[in-house]
């Protein structure tokens, strides 16, 4: 869907994502993969545009979360659920699905947000009302109560999020990652820190949660590597820091799910944004050479 963005076109990142071989390319890494087709969202244009308390599009994308995580929860434990955005509201429905998918109850889930932004927004301090500001914030319980409530009483725990590849943040929203106490890798920390020591320290953070979910947001690469994203920043992660990333994960064998979210066909230049985070799943998906 793209009801969560400020423009159109990311309802068709997961058609450029099937386009540019994802499929094969995990085949070809020895998974069996199983493509359960697309959750159905309505037409932007055949809803009409309102905000409901600073949430643009709310009803439908509460649906579409919901669906998501039930789709998700059902899967079994050991299957590897990669789903494809959509704007990246669809993580709301995605991280609650996979931690119900490990444990009824809810599992305690780490998550790795891989992202220029931090969408640590609430309907309050958002500039925008778009959604896709607004999903960690919401799993984590705050913000309008219907989407944080999508986890039935479940919610992430702040201290179980790592955000790497952070650039763009807006004020407020500085102020409760703050007071949350989220921990961010900005830019200058890859820069300062690299990627190696980021996620040795990031498995240290997360050494105690019963699985892992990456969500990567495309516009987390540099728009020169991704240019087919909404809401570029330029100085994002290049290709290798974002491959090498996506190794070092894979090498801990912690990583239980995955979101591919911002694909945006219309801006892109002929789907290179689309294959190049299809090599992202497969750098995390994949086995050493040697
Ligand atoms: N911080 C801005 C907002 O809240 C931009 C968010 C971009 N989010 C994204 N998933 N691309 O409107
Ligand atoms: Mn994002
Ligand atoms: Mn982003």
């Amino acid at each position: 869907m793209d009801l969560g963005a400020g423009r159109r076109g990311v309802d068709m990142g997961a058609s450029a994502l099937r386009n540019a071989q994802l499929a094969r390319t995990l085949r070809e890494l020895g998974h069996h993969v199983n493509d359960l087709g697309d959750v159905v969202v309505p037409l932007p244009e055949t809803l009409d545009k309102h905000a409901s308390g600073g949430l643009v599009f709310l009803e439908p994308i509460l649906g579409t979360c919901r669906a998501t995580a039930q789709r998700v929860a059902a899967l079994p434990r050991n299957a590897f659920p990669l789903t494809l955005g959509g704007d990246h509201s669809v993580s709301m429905g995605t991280v609650v699905g996979n931690a119900r998918r490990l444990d009824g109850q809810g599992a305690r889930l780490g998550v790795i947000w891989v992202d220029a932004h931090t969408d640590y927004n609430t309907p309050d301090s958002s500039p925008s009302g778009n959604i896709h500001g607004m999903p960690v914030a919401h799993l984590t319980g705050l913000g309008d109560p219907r989407l944080a409530q999508l986890g039935d009483g479940w919610t992430l725990r702040p201290e179980d999020i790592t955000m790497i590849g952070i650039r763009s943040v807006d004020l407020r929203e500085r102020a409760a990652m703050r007071e949350a106490g989220i921990r961010a890798y900005t830019m200058k920390d890859v820069d300062q820190l690299g990627i190696t020591r980021i996620v040795a320290q990031t498995l240290e953070q997360l050494a105690d949660v019963d699985g892992i979910h990456v969500s990567f947001d495309a516009d987390a690469l540099d728009p020169g590597v991704c240019p087919g994203v909404g809401t570029p920043v330029p100085g994002g992660l290049t290709y290798r820091e974002g491959h090498l990333l996506m190794e070092l994960l894979s090498e801990s064998g912690r990583v239980t799910s995955m979101d591919i979210v911002e694909v945006n066909p219309t801006l892109d230049l002929r789907n290179q944004t689309a294959e190049v985070m299809v090599g992202m799943a497969a750098s995390l998906l994949g086995q050493r050479i040697l």
